[in-house]
């Protein structure tokens, strides 16, 4: 089982080698996990001007599974967009075809003080947000910078999608659904945008296979709204990359902090990138404060989706549980009575645990 290890920027260099502890405690009990560091996103550039080095493509490429941290810190804001950290991960998702990303937000009992939110709205909450990832507006030609001489500064970004791209993403979307609840709302922009009413088309047409599964249809505007009103009567959100990006970072918080929430990217076959949800949060970088806990939940996605070890990562779950139940919180997800811990004590607790 060979893992690629890409901390990234920020926190990312912080987190992932909690993650990595917990795989290694793993290791002692008999599973062999061969993992290799390699550099990405601003350490990418830092190491070979490249958000994406060559190397580091080629380890992903040899690998079963990837564990990522996080892109992103000022020092490389001014860089051409070419050069930009986040353009690393997504040329990643891009080269590997990992179209199908997979971002579960759970409330787990004991943080349900944690959220903004009145707990009875989020109380037992558990959706998926399926977010297609190859396509859409991150990667719609013609882009960029529209050179005219003597003009205003204008740019471009293009909203394509291709009827195969949206079938693929809805078939993934149905099987999941009919693993779950049977019950699938799919999100768009279909009363503004002709690339969201071939998206409502495709969706629908792939539906008339899956009878068994209750397929409805949301404006993502809407759909923002009632994710904070009545997030529960969500199951599957089936949703492209750029309405996928947002909605993600929203569903987060009903789960009480973004530090809290993995996700798991597939393509046709096992391999994946697992990664937390969040960035490098460069605000906290270095400090030993960063929530680990997205990024050894990605882990424990890795050994279910990727491993088929489904035993493993319930027994990081519910380590991960068992830490929250007795009162271990980062500042993140802090509440009176509890006792606030750093990342690396964090991440020795679960596996302690473990
Ligand atoms: C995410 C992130 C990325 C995205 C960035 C870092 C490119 O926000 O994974 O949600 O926009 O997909
Ligand atoms: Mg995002």
């Amino acid at each position: 089982m060979k893992i690629a290890l890409l901390p990234g920027d920020g926190i990312g260099k912080e987190i992932v080698p909690e993650a990595v502890k917990i795989l290694k405690a793993l290791s002692s009990a008999g599973l062999a996990f061969d993992m290799e560091e390699a550099p990405i996103a601003g350490a990418g550039v830092d190491a070979a001007d490249d958000p994406l080095p060559p190397e580091t493509l080629a380890l992903c490429r040899r690998s079963d599974a990837i564990l990522f941290g996080a892109a992103g810190a000022p020092q490389y804001e001014a860089l051409p967009r070419t050069k930009r950290p986040g353009l690393g991960l997504l040329r990643l998702r891009k080269e590997l075809a990992l179209f199908a990303n997979y971002r579960p937000a759970k409330l787990l009992p004991e943080l349900r003080n944690a959220t903004t939110l009145k707990p009875e709205v989020v109380d037992g909450l558990d959706l998926l947000i399926l977010r297609e990832l190859n396509g859409d507006i991150y990667f719609g030609e013609p882009r960029g910078r529209v050179e005219q001489e003597g003009a205003e500064r204008e740019a471009i970004n293009t909203m394509r999608y291709k009827e195969s791209e949206i079938a693929r993403i809805a078939h993934v979307a149905f099987r999941v659904a009919r693993g779950r609840s049977r019950k699938l709302c799919s999100v768009d922009k279909a009363n503004v945008l002709e690339t969201m009413v071939l998206w409502r088309q495709v969706v629908t047409e792939i539906g008339k296979q899956y009878p068994d599964v209750a397929l409805t249809h949301m404006y993502v505007d809407a759909a923002a709204m009632a994710l904070v009103r009545a997030p529960k009567d969500f199951d599957v959100i089936l949703t492209g990359n750029m309405f996928g990006d947002i909605l993600s970072d929203e569903a987060a918080m009903l789960t009480g902090s973004i530090g809290m929430l993995p996700s798991a990217s597939l393509g046709e076959g096992k391999k994946g990138l697992y990664e937390p949800i969040h960035g490098s949060a460069p605000d906290i970088a270095g400090r030993n404060i960063a929530n680990p806990l997205a990024t050894i939940l990605s882990a424990a996605m890795m050994l279910r989706y990727s491993f088929d070890l489904p035993d493993a990562a319930d027994q990081i779950e519910q380590a991960v549980r068992r830490v929250l139940a007795a009162g271990l919180r980062t500042a993140d997800i802090a509440e009176p009575g509890t006792t606030v811990v750093g990342t690396r004590e964090m991440g020795d607790a679960v596996a302690a645990a473990l």
